[in-house]
């Protein structure tokens, strides 16, 4: 399906997908591209290249325009078969942050109405739009938003105590300087200037106490000002470098040895599975497992939950479940679609890779196919799931 296709590349690059690379670093070099040409633009010594520069932008903002278009079309083949609807899938599309940037993005195609309704200084604002495109090919900024989104609590918290703080010393700010600096001083609003370059340790020197007393509350104010305003910076980095390690955490033995499948196993049976397994992770809403498609994996959920979307009914699998198993044993397409329904770490177990440990462990092979009869329910894909000869399962195909 061409439009399947076209998304597996407007969004493959973080996939994996080498024309998805490609198609990430035409954008990449177009925006590049195009920021070179705005910012080059205001500058009086290339006046001469001014006609050259807006040439640039318009062709980098039709190459845009052709993404925008190219996104809204194969938006909905990001949503779960099943659960797509067009026209509502393309508005998601449009209204969503990164939609929004490209749509800013083809503001030079129509730079000269926009210049004279709005005015220069509001248009080159927007010219620069595009390089908010670049947003989208750093996971690091998805971390950073999924921290604050995490961290919201002890943000809020560490927030209102500064907030706190500098109202109160403003206030003192405003009692004891009053009368010596009613210029700066006049009121606690006019203090507040005062209060937070002083919290924030900036201290421009502009406003600065003269009373002996109020200098001491300067200094008191300082020392606090330190401990209270690193107090979000370390929030931060704590939750950032947590997740960073949650995102990209790595297979050892102790996370395998706590999967329930594996658990019984000797110790350095688990240190060979250690070999076999990747690490990835999920978001919320991922889909990990489209129905009918051909099977390529399995996968062990070690933290978090996904839904399994039958006809009638959906699944929920917790950590330590496995799914993605009945289409490798019954060598058939996908029975079900497979979605996260929060953030997901996952063991995956390639296809090849699967029918190795199938062979060399007839006890998992015959538990994992015990599972996989219960959930292919009454005759429904049993009759497919070959047994495995007296536990002797060949090694590459199914058992
Ligand atoms: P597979 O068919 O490879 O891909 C979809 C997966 O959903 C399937 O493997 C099972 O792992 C899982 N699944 C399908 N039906 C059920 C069910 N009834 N209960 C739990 N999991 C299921």
């Amino acid at each position: 399906m061409l439009a399947r296709r076209w998304h597996d590349i407007v969004n493959g690059g973080s996939k994996g997908s080498v024309m998805g690379h490609w198609f990430d670093g035409i954008i990449g070099a177009v925006v590049l591209l195009s920021t070179l040409a705005t910012v080059l633009s205001t500058e009086p010594r290339a006046a001469d290249w001014s006609l050259t520069f807006v040439i640039a932008e318009r062709a980098c903002a039709a190459v845009f325009a052709l993404e925008y278009c190219l996104r809204a079309w194969v938006a909905p083949m990001g949503v779960t078969p099943g659960l797509r609807r067009p026209a509502r899938d393309r508005l998601a599309y449009i209204v969503s942050p990164l939609g929004l940037i490209d749509l800013l993005s083809l503001v030079p195609l129509v730079a000269t109405p926009l210049g004279e309704a709005l005015g220069g200084d509001v248009v080159l604002m927007l010219r620069c739009a595009p390089l908010l495109k670049l947003l989208r090919y750093f996971s690091a900024f998805d971390t950073l938003a999924h921290v604050v989104r995490n961290e919201r609590k002890p943000l809020l918290a560490a927030g209102t105590l500064m907030l706190i703080l500098l109202v109160l010393l403003s206030t003192g700010g405003y009692l004891l300087e009053r009368e010596a600096q009613p210029g700066r001083f006049g009121s606690v609003v006019q203090a507040l200037w005062w209060g937070i370059v002083t919290l924030s340790t900036v201290g421009y020197g502009d406003v600065a106490p003269v009373t002996a007393a109020g200098r001491v509350l300067g200094g008191v104010a300082v020392v606090m000002g330190m401990g209270m305003f690193a107090l979000p910076a370390g929030i931060l980095a704590t939750g950032f470098a947590e997740e960073m390690r949650r995102r990209n955490f790595v297979v050892t033995w102790s996370i395998v040895a706590r999967v329930p499948f594996f658990e019984h196993l000797p110790a350095l049976r688990i240190a060979e599975i250690v070999e076999l397994l990747e690490s990835r992770t999920a978001a919320r809403g991922e889909t990990l497992i489209i129905k009918n498609d051909p099977a390529d994996s399995m996968y062990f959920l070690i933290e978090g939950e996904v839904e399994v979307i039958l006809p009638a009914r959906k699944i929920v699998l917790h950590t330590g479940d496995f799914f993605g198993e009945l289409a490798l044993i019954s060598n058939q397409p996908r029975s079900a679609t497979v979605v996260a329904k929060g953030f997901c770490q996952l063991l995956r177990l390639r296809v090849d890779h699967f029918h190795r440990l199938m062979a060399a462990h007839p006890d998992l092979a015959a538990e994992m196919r015990a599972v996989a009869e219960r959930r292919a329910g009454a005759g429904i894909m049993v009759a497919a799931v070959p047994r495995a000869a007296g536990g002797d399962a060949a090694g590459d195909g199914p058992w």
